[in-house]
């Protein structure tokens, strides 16, 4: 959470800076700000709320320099307030910070014993002054910021910037992710290369560590002992460039089209034309006792389908955690388990703990990411990349259905490398996804209408069975950050168990039903939830509709398809209906309140 953005520049930094953060709003919109060094001088200007305020700030009261950091914020320490907002700022030190610095207590009661005074409520306020402190010293500011850096404990990436230093930037790197751009007698630093991407393609990842010091013209990398390290500098995709809604009125909208395109780009890399799945050479399923899969929220109910597909298809025992939750239980992980962690951006700091905890003990460590330099894809002994591309709004679309394909298709390549006999046709089945996706999607005018519905209510609940019951979790997940509306995800066969307690006419009920194996025993679920004054909202196929539309308020219609694709195609009326209630309602459909798409700290 959090984004930084620096830059040693030739031109204006103030616009460099904002343009920069615009790509990171997704990573936290409470507040943002900027600071300079001109003339040797530095100054600042801070908003709270969207960055759109900071640029009104700027409009009113312009900041001129080259040199700048910036900064958006996803509150932990300390309300969302001018004065909380970074880049933090004492004496002739300005400092940006994403992470949290668990140690700042014992910091900040040493510095005020030292007679240094606070001014916000903030964890990295005690960066700025414990430099400040070292600076008074009589230390250069390059051993300020080092020396700083050593009494830091928790996770951080920072950048930092000096009075009287034009040509001067220290980035710094523990925990969070930090990325540094090389242009033409320019520098950069951003939190992600998508960040950079409008400035350089050239970017070098810091790693664990790594402290940097830039000017315009150099970089020198120290590691954690303080030896001086050559990092690669690799090139950008160009595509990262281009971050436009292309005529939709918010990224979901974009992100939720785009989903035959990039379910089709993950089968083009993992599915070849006769019908062989290639997974990285070194991925093992032989000799696998069992599955640990591990992620946090929609990656989490990719993980929970996951399940069935590898339980059933290829027989495999599983376990699905949250990440959150993993590390802190220290499951037993026995050393013929295949550890898998799927994340979309990679960084995700309950997810990377949680892999950390495996490493040494699981027989391999896999990532299942869409940013492919992400931390979980560097600490992963396989990388499988989904292909999603740019995923901006902080509700994930295209990502799950990218992960739900490849996970599919690691399923069916273990079934098939331990001797299990595949469903009939299901790799020509697959090949009809992005299709029915498509046909899926269109499907839109009539969840308008439900949606419209759904605005007014209170309470939501969505049912599913099978692998239908963790896209019923993620409905509801989608529904309740976009809308705001209180929303629960029940296996159908649960409801009778307590939350049947609930319905009454003023409780909407969106059932996710094909005509599987299992539809009967969920429309026995569904006639329950009507016989008590329930309003069903029936998601189906139209044969399903035939037998099992009476009594219910509103039916949506998807393709028929194999049992094993369904949780694909019904994720996508899942999101659909969360996307219109959202617009219904008039909230912040791609950046809603509290959220953050990358959450790097615990
Ligand atoms: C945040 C985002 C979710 C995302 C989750 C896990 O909570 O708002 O959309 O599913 O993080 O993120 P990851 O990048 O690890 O998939």
């Amino acid at each position: 959470m959090c984004g930084i953005i620096g830059v040693l520049g030739n031109h204006e930094a103030a616009p460099i800076l904002v343009e920069g953060l615009k790509r990171l709003e997704y990573r936290g919109y409470d507040s943002a700000g900027i600071a300079t060094v001109n003339g040797g001088t530095l100054g600042r200007r801070r908003a709270v709320g969207k960055l759109v305020n900071l640029s009104d700030v700027l409009v009113h009261d312009p900041l001129a320099g080259k040199s700048g950091i910036g900064h958006t914020r996803w509150a932990t320490h300390g309300a969302p307030t001018v004065d909380n907002a970074h880049p933090h700022r004492a004496g002739s030190v300005a400092v940006v910070h994403n992470g949290i610095i668990e140690n700042y207590k014992e910091l900040r009661a040493e510095l005020t014993a030292k007679g240094l005074a606070f001014t916000t409520e903030t964890d990295t306020e005690t960066v700025a002054l414990l430099t400040e402190s070292y600076l008074r010293d009589g230390l250069t500011p390059v051993a300020a910021a080092a020396e700083t850096i050593k009494r830091l404990h928790g996770a951080f990436a920072l950048a930092f910037l000096f009075d009287g230093e034009q040509d001067l930037m220290i980035a710094a790197r523990q925990g969070s992710p930090l990325a540094i751009g090389h242009g033409v007698g320019e520098m950069f630093v951003g939190s992600d290369a998508i960040a950079l991407a409008p400035f350089t393609d050239q970017v070098t990842y810091l790693e664990e560590g790594d402290f940097a010091v830039l000017t315009r013209n150099s970089i020198e990398i120290q590691d954690r002992n303080g030896t001086l390290a050559n990092r690669e500098k690799r090139q950008i995709q160009l595509d990262m460039a281009r971050i436009e809604k292309d005529g939709h009125k918010h990224f979901m909208a974009k992100e939720i089209a785009e989903q035959p395109t990039a379910i089709d780009r993950a089968l083009v890399e993992y599915l070849g034309q006769d019908n062989t799945i290639t997974l990285p050479e070194n991925l093992d399923f032989t000799q696998v006792e069992r599955l640990t899969l591990v992620a946090c929220g929609t990656g989490y109910y990719s993980c929970l389908v996951a399940k069935y597909w590898f339980e059933q298809i290829a027989r495999m025992p599983v376990e699905v955690d949250v990440a959150s939750e993993f590390r802190y239980r220290e499951p037993p992980i026995s050393p013929d388990t295949l550890a898998l962690f799927v994340s979309q951006s990679g960084e995700t700091a309950d997810t990377l703990a949680a892999l950390r905890y495996t490493d040494g003990k699981a027989k391999q460590i896999v990532g299942l990411v869409n940013v492919p330099e992400s931390s979980i894809a560097r600490e992963s002994d396989v990388v499988l990349p989904i292909k999603a591309g740019p995923e901006i709004s902080v509700a994930s679309t295209k990502a799950f259905t990218c992960q739900l394909t490849v996970l599919l298709l690691m399923a069916l390549k273990a079934a098939e490398v331990r001797g299990q006999s595949l469903p009939d046709n299901v790799l020509d089945d697959i090949r009809a996804l992005p299709g029915l996706v498509h046909q899926a999607i269109a499907a839109e005018n009539n969840i308008q209408a439900v949606a419209r519905d759904l605005a007014s209510a209170r309470d939501v609940i969505f049912l599913g069975r099978g692998a239908l019951y963790p896209i019923a979790l993620e409905g509801a997940l989608k529904l309740k950050e976009l809308s705001y509306i209180h929303a629960e995800g029940y296996a159908s066969g649960e409801l009778k168990h307590g939350p049947i307690a609930l319905i009454d006419e003023t409780v909407p009920v969106v059932v996710l039903a094909p005509r599987d194996a299992l539809f009967e025993k969920t429309v026995s679920n569904m006639q329950e939830v009507m016989a008590r004054g329930g309003k069903v909202i029936l998601v189906t196929d139209a044969e399903g509709a035939r037998v099992a539309s009476d009594g219910v308020s509103e039916t949506i219609i998807m393709p028929a398809l194999p049992d094993v694709l369904a949780p694909v195609l019904y994720a996508i009326p899942a999101q659909q209906i969360a996307y219109f209630t959202a617009v219904a309602k008039g909230t912040d459909v791609d950046q809603p309140r509290n959220l953050a798409k990358s959450v790097t700290v615990e």
